[in-house]
């Protein structure tokens, strides 16, 4: 049997198989961030298709933090029942779910939320200028990722994952290019890091020692003066040092000209392009499970990566969108690539209409 269907634990939870769905913002929600029927649709298609753990798409947990129209919420109790629903489609199916934990900082859609970041700085990305937060809107904020995290727990869902990646508040904090603080938020990597550490620490003390908690880490940003890969595992050592459950390995801030999401991922060279960013983690964090996203597309790729320990589980996103079924159709002996050529169709468009695979529908205008 392939490395890829042993199981292994992520906490005290046992996944079947090694492969996750990573997060996608499902721009399915209510007007509050409520879960909604085609939420339960999409995700019970994929657990039903033998994923081991599904990371759902990212959920604001303070309203100042929404990203986007028909974003998730996670910042208030009403929204408990919509979740516990969501879990309840997933479980049927032997598959965990975390609920993804964010707060948008200055990577936020005009009229959802005021950008904001630990400096008045750029956006890299969109050209947003920040607000800079208050020590006392940092503690807020802080606090308001741990009383989230304390609602997944309450919906029934298995862990949380906290967004330290892609350009979003967190990792505002962590990159030296937006983050310029002179206090004890910034500083060196270890005072960029403390955001990130005060969130964890203070979601472990609301949830308790056995509740699961991971970190989708952006290791590296794209632009020149960003997070740099070492810089990136020495925050990957940091949260082993806390405690963290699990690192999901991922890129930094994007910019534009990196083309975040478009990366070729045609030949199998170009593939797993976030492998780098495992390989520097690894050494820092020791046997602590890690889960490496961004461009895996061929199952032989994957088993050689997992085989050789640079990550223990390997997660997928678009694939997921196109293939809901794609584990089980690895699983029943389909070697060849998935599917999904990271068009990224299922990106453009997906605030207004909701998540789906637009591979074979004509370009947005
Ligand atoms: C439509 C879309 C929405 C996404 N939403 C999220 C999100 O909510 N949270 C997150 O951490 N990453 C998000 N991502 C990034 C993916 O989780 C993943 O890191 C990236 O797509 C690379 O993996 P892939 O090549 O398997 O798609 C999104 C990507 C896409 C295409």
């Amino acid at each position: 049997m392939s490395i890829l269907f042993e199981p292994k634990a992520i906490g005290n939870l046992v996944l079947k198989n090694r492969f996750i769905k990573s997060s996608t913002a499902e721009s399915m929600a209510g007007s509050n961030g409520e879960v909604t029927p085609p939420m339960l649709e999409f995700y019970e298609a994929i657990a039903r298709g033998g994923a081991a753990c599904i990371f759902l798409g990212h959920a604001f947990v303070h309203p100042q933090g929404r990203a986007h129209s028909r974003m998730t919420g996670i910042h208030e109790d009403s929204l408990i029942p919509g979740l516990r629903d969501l879990g309840e489609v997933i479980h049927r199916h032997e598959c965990y779910v975390f609920a993804q934990l964010n707060h948008g900082g200055s990577r936020v859609q005009e009229g959802y939320a005021e950008p904001m970041g630990p400096s008045a700085v750029p956006h890299p990305l969109t050209g947003t200028l920040a607000r800079e937060l208050t020590s006392s809107e940092i503690w807020e904020i802080i606090e308001s990722f741990a009383r989230a995290a304390v609602r997944a727990r309450k919906a029934g869902l298995d862990g949380v994952l906290i967004h330290g990646g892609h350009g979003y508040l967190v990792s505002l904090f962590t990159s030296p290019l937006t983050n310029r603080r002179p206090d004890e938020w910034g500083k060196g990597t270890q005072g960029r890091s403390r955001f990130l550490e005060e969130i964890y620490r203070s979601i472990r003390k609301a949830v308790g020692p056995d509740y699961p908690v991971a970190v989708k880490l952006g290791v590296k940003d794209d632009a020149e003066g960003g997070l740099s890969v070492e810089d990136g595992a020495s925050v990957a050592a940091i949260l082993a040092k806390v405690g963290v459950d699990a690192i999901e390995v991922s890129g930094g801030i994007p910019t534009k000209e990196a083309g975040a999401g478009r990366r070729d991922i045609l030949s199998r060279e170009k593939e797993a392009y976030f492998l780098p960013y495992a390989k520097a983690v690894r050494p820092k964090v020791g046997g602590l499970p890690l889960s490496l996203v961004g461009g895996l597309r061929s199952p032989k790729l994957m088993e050689e990566i997992v085989t050789a320990g640079w990550t223990d589980f390997v997660s997928l996103a678009r694939p997921f969108i196109s293939e809901p079924d794609l584990v089980s159709k690895i699983r029943g002996g389909r070697w060849d690539p998935v599917s999904c050529t990271s068009c990224d169709r299922c990106r453009a468009g997906f605030a207004r209409e909701g998540l789906r695979c637009r591979r074979d529908e004509e370009p947005p205008t």
